[in-house]
């Protein structure tokens, strides 16, 4: 596994929590998982507009050239939860598995982990995952993609290793 510390940054998608009547306790949850991954460079908590985060995602992509953004809240089902189709609408592609692996992992939770409409994908060289909102939803879904994250991440800066010689030895027990 790569040894090496990634540039993250951390979105808090939140009407309530961008007016400060509402403290972000998922943002800062999500700042402690990440510390072995590497730095929080960019941490702020806006509206759920999606011009807003669209642009928001777009300057922390191109010209801040972060590795990871955590985006977290508004993928659900009200009227002002915006952030998947902002998200879309930045992303070079998507990667399907890591949307679906979080859904996978938190059904055995909950039936409501069905309504998060939560993307993953790509823009440049930036990892863009939306979580949902409540810290703890926030947690059962990152907690599933950070095993995979420091490869990612490596494949995305470019690491060139063939990962048919380099996998790592099978961490499900099987
Ligand atoms: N996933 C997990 N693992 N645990 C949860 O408690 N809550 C769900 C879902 N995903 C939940 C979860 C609920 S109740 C909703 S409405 C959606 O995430 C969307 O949440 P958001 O609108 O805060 O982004």
């Amino acid at each position: 596994m790569s040894s090496e510390r990634f540039s993250i940054g951390i979105l808090t998608l939140s009407d309530k929590g961008a007016r400060g009547e509402r403290e972000d306790v998922s943002g800062a949850r999500i700042s402690e998982m990440v510390q072995s991954l590497g730095q929080v460079g960019r941490y702020q908590v806006i509206p759920d507009d999606i011009e807003t985060i669209t642009l928001t995602l777009c300057r922390w992509a191109d010209e801040v050239g972060l590795d990871l953004i955590l985006t977290t809240g508004g993928t659900g089902l009200t009227p002002r939860d915006r952030t998947p189709q902002a998200t879309q609408a930045v992303l070079d592609y998507e990667i399907p598995g890591m949307a679906e692996a979080m859904r996978a992992a938190s059904l055995q939770k909950t039936p409501h982990a069905m309504l998060s409409r939560a993307l993953v994908g790509v823009r440049g060289q930036t990892l863009i995952v939306n979580l949902p909102g409540s810290p703890k939803a926030a947690r059962e879904n990152l907690e599933v993609l950070l095993p995979a994250l420091p490869h990612a991440l490596a494949k995305l800066k470019g690491d060139p290793s063939d990962c048919a010689i380099t996998d790592e030895p099978d961490t499900m027990g099987k």
